[in-house]
């Protein structure tokens, strides 16, 4: 079974009362909600995460090396600031699906640029709380062409307990 992390960046915890115009009123934990029926549905096991710290988002991305095959990833604004994100992305090499529930590309010209987007395998962006979905699906597909145990083959990753 498949586990991937659903890792949210700062402000993301404020979401349904947060600039409402702009991403809506659903909240964090009615996404994560709809986010665990759908893993259900697809027979994947997700942890939904949510920080505000820079430096946690980066060890929350050391540590899913260890146990998760993907990462659906809002960054939130650190998708336009944050080198140490990006390294991170690249650094554990798991396939990280981008996801933002505004369009970034349709608002001010400081959010058209995401730094961590280019070191994802894809981006999603503009559906509201749906984005989530979409990125655990393209995970989920994602991984189907690009089993874990493949890119192992390559020497990407090891489980911990297939390492010992
Ligand atoms: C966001 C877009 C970012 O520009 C912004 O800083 C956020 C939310 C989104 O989901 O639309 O905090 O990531």
């Amino acid at each position: 079974m498949a586990q991937v992390l659903v890792l949210n960046g700062p402000n993301l915890n404020l979401l349904g009362t947060r600039e409402p115009g702009v991403y809506g009123t659903t909240t964090l934990a009615a996404i994560e909600k709809a986010v665990r029926n759908l893993a259900r549905r697809l027979r994947c096991e997700v942890r939904f995460l949510q920080c505000n710290g820079e430096g946690e988002l980066v060890e929350a991305l050391h540590d899913a090396m260890g146990w998760a095959d993907a990462v659906v990833l809002n960054p939130a604004a650190y998708g336009h600031t944050s080198v140490a994100l990006r390294d991170a992305i690249s650094g554990i090499r798991l396939p990280v699906v981008e996801v933002h529930l505004s369009n970034i590309h349709a608002r001010e010209p400081f959010r058209r640029h995401s730094l961590t987007a280019e070191v994802a395998v894809g981006l999603i962006s503009g559906f509201g709380a749906d984005s989530y979905l979409l990125g655990l699906q393209a995970a989920l597909a994602y991984l189907a062409q690009h089993p874990p145990r493949s890119r192992e083959a390559g020497g990407v990753r090891r489980r911990r307990s297939e390492s010992q």
